[in-house]
């Protein structure tokens, strides 16, 4: 029996990888094993939970304020072994982190074939999203089996010179996601607390916003809802301390505006389908809120997913103060603008991306 290894290590990798463990232990045609990085700790295994997911394998790596050579060192001398005692037949990673460059460079370095699930997205700026835009070049580039999410990705390894027939297009398995979480009857606090009023849900995280970028994006985005009294807020705070301070420092204290915990996933979902607005710099988010019929102002100067605004379903904020400000009040106060984002088609996918991956993995 063949054995496919899947690998990954933070929140949004295993949210959209979870879908693709599942169908694969489904269809019980191969043996599949799971190693999990942990570059997450909590954000990680509130997803794993969520989905019921084992891993089993759990290299555990992350420390406070780990650094880009911390996380890159960790998993490829971690992995090295993992590889070498399973020796997996095919390696799947996903998307563009830190744990997804070292885990395929690794496979690479053992000459084992490397599956990449969302390949092909590019900003063509390897300054933003950093380090992300050079991860997925990297992985790109020793990937056998590339599972590009929509034609446009698919376009880009094209013009790169990858061959057509290791690239698949399947949509985004983060679609795959909201089919476990979704519920149509769904209650939460909050929800109550925002209930006479729009609810913005936003989320900021992003290493090249840390610092300046995000205080100005913070405080345009706390003056549009100040000016707004039927507008209330909440934002779930990544676990990283630095996104934490500034984020007390600038949103906090505002009574209109809630910051929490990371939500798990089964709830973050449920909320942005009650939403009225999502403002994110996230990328995933970009992919369900669409998929959710809530327009999204992204809170970056380059997004990686240009269907999405082709679409008409994303609008890219920036990140000066000026803008994000004009961004989020045109949303908030022209409501035809507002109604046809709404109504924009999700070019991400219809929700089955994990079968046709699972299809290709197992016929190859
Ligand atoms: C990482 C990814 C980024 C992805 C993001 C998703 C890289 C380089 N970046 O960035 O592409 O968009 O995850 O959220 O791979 N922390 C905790 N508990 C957790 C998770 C994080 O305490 O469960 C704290 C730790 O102090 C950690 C810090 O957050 O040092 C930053 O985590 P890290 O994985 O280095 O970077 P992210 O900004 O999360
Ligand atoms: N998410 C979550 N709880 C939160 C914020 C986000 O479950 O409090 C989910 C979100 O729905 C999406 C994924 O986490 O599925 C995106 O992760 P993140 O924004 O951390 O990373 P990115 O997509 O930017 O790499």
């Amino acid at each position: 029996m063949r054995k496919i290894m899947l690998a990954f290590g933070t929140r949004p990798e295993a949210v959209k990888m979870c879908p693709l463990a599942l169908e694969l232990k489904a269809r019980g045609e191969c043996e599949t094993v799971i190693c999990v990085t942990g570059q997450h700790r909590e954000m990680l295994d509130s997803v794993l939970n969520v989905f019921g997911v084992t891993p089993d394998i759990d290299l555990n790596v992350m420390t406070e304020r780990q650094t880009l050579f911390d996380i890159t060192a960790n998993v490829l001398s971690g992995i090295r072994g993992v590889l070498t005692r399973n020796a997996p037949d095919i390696l799947l990673v996903h998307g563009d982190t830190t744990t997804t460059l070292a885990a395929a460079l690794a496979a690479y370095y053992l000459q084992i074939p490397v599956g990449h699930v969302e390949a092909g997205l590019r900003t063509y700026d390897v300054s933003s999203p950093h380090p992300e835009e050079f991860n997925r070049q990297a992985i790109d580039s020793v990937s056998r089996y590339m599972f590009a999410p929509t034609g446009v990705a698919r376009d880009n390894l094209i013009r790169e010179g990858k061959k057509s027939e290791n690239i698949f297009v399947t949509g985004n398995t983060e679609i795959d996601a909201l089919r476990y979480t979704i519920a149509p009857e769904y209650s939460h606090p909050l929800l109550d607390w925002a209930a006479d009023s729009r609810l913005i849900v936003m989320t900021a995280h992003r290493r090249e916003n840390l610092g300046d970028p995000m205080k100005r994006i913070f405080r345009a985005i706390r003056r549009a809802a100040d000016e707004r009294p039927d507008v209330k807020l909440v934002y779930p705070v990544h676990l990283n301390p630095a996104v934490r301070a500034v984020a007390a420092e600038i949103l906090g204290g505002h009574p209109r505006i809630k910051l929490t915990d990371p939500l798990d996933v089964y709830n973050f979902h449920n909320f942005i389908a009650r939403a009225y607005l999502v403002l994110t710099d996230s990328g995933g988010i970009q992919e369900s809120a669409p998929a959710l019929n809530k327009p999204v102002v992204v809170l970056r100067d380059v997004t990686e997913r240009p269907e999405g605004v082709a679409a008409g379903t994303l609008l890219i904020g920036g990140t000066s103060e000026q803008d994000v400000y004009d961004a989020v009040s045109r949303l908030l106060d022209d409501e035809a603008m507002y109604r046809k984002m709404s109504a924009a088609e999700n070019p991400y996918g219809d929700g089955y991306a994990a079968k046709r991956i699972a299809d290709v993995i197992l016929s190859v």
